[in-house]
């Protein structure tokens, strides 16, 4: 499936907003090919059963979504990655990026970028175990890109099915602008297929680090936060067809993520982030949904779908 020829589009693995609540409400609006668990931390000594047991590959249908692992022991998260293929994870992703301190700390996330040998035998373990494609994505490096090209070529050599490279270093954080000269590198050096990503926000930005690096397919993370329809915008975009916003599908969406995270015990923090990501293009509605005080969730609700339907009006003048 990674080896296709017209640019897959993926859903990038975001911890937070929800989660699942939100993964389950944009593949409701779709336009991507599939779609990723936030990390699933290996502790170690752990029960791997019982973490397995908490992933359902059919959770997004009608859109597939793969399982990404957190961890530093091998041997550990191999096994997570068999029983992961053998419950009908598409796909099994290596996270070799977080930047969190207390992941990294303990030598997992991105700081698998400094220790190359460790990352090597953690993702040839994974590839030999696993029944199904097994990815690793990476960042450039930690504060900067003296093993990029040794990890890059580790990850195709251990038998990676796909690269996916968030072109920043660890240090660059969220906010520095993406370094897609790196994505192109990672083309030119590899025969597996590339996935870029870090600062597509808008299809023709999509169609532009297409023709810049080369890579075969793209992933979006915080972009499709605040603009949902961004796959189909895309989608529309490479296939040369006129894009039509359906706002009222926008709303059953929403209505599918209210739904599903009222049955958290405390949702009201899902909501506010999620409301900060789609209020992002108007700092005054904004500004006025994050700071007004609410007394439950169904209030922060309430106030988010007033602030919606401000903004669409004020688009649509
Ligand atoms: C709130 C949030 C949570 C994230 N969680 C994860 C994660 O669990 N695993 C991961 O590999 N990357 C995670 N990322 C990084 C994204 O997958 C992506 O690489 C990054 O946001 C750059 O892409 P973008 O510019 O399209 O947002 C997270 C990013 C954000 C903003």
């Amino acid at each position: 499936m990674y080896l296709k020829t017209s640019p897959l589009l993926f859903l990038a693995p975001m911890e937070g907003l929800g989660a699942i609540e939100f993964r389950k409400m944009l593949a409701l609006i779709g336009g991507f090919d599939e779609c990723c668990t936030e990390f699933i931390r290996i502790p170690s000594h752990p029960h791997i059963p019982s973490l397995v047991n908490k992933y359902d590959p059919k959770a997004t249908w009608p859109i597939p979504q793969a399982a990404q692992l957190m961890g530093v022991n091998a041997k550990d998260l191999a096994e997570a990655a068999y029983q992961l293929g053998l419950k009908g994870a598409p796909r099994v992703e290596l996270n070799c990026g977080c930047p969190s301190n207390t992941v990294t700390g303990k030598g997992a996330g991105s700081s698998l970028l400094d220790t190359p040998d460790t990352l090597f035998e953690i993702l040839t373990q994974m590839c030999q175990k696993c029944p199904v494609p097994v990815t690793a994505k990476i960042r450039i490096g930690v504060n900067d890109d003296l093993n990029f090209q040794k990890n890059i070529r580790l990850v195709e050599e251990a038998g990676c099915q796909m690269l996916t490279l968030h072109a920043r270093t660890k240090s660059d954080g969220y906010l520095h602008p993406a370094r897609w000269e790196y994505i192109q590198e990672a083309k030119k050096q590899l025969r597996i297929p590339v996935c870029g990503n870090g600062d597509i926000t808008t299809e023709d930005k999509a169609l532009e680090m297409l023709e810049k690096t080369g890579c075969d397919h793209l992933m979006i993370g915080r972009r499709a936060a605040s603009d949902p329809f961004i796959f189909r915008k895309i989608r529309c975009k490479l296939e040369k067809r006129d894009f039509v916003e359906d706002t009222l599908l926008l709303f059953k969406a929403l209505d599918l993520f209210f739904t599903e995270i009222f049955q958290r015990t405390s949702p009201i923090g899902s909501i506010k982030q999620l409301g900060s990501f789609l209020l992002s293009s108007r700092v005054e509605i904004r500004q006025d949904f994050l700071t007004k005080p609410y007394n439950s969730s169904h209030d922060a609700k309430q106030h988010l779908i007033e602030c919606l339907e401000k903004l669409f009006s004020l688009q649509h003048i």
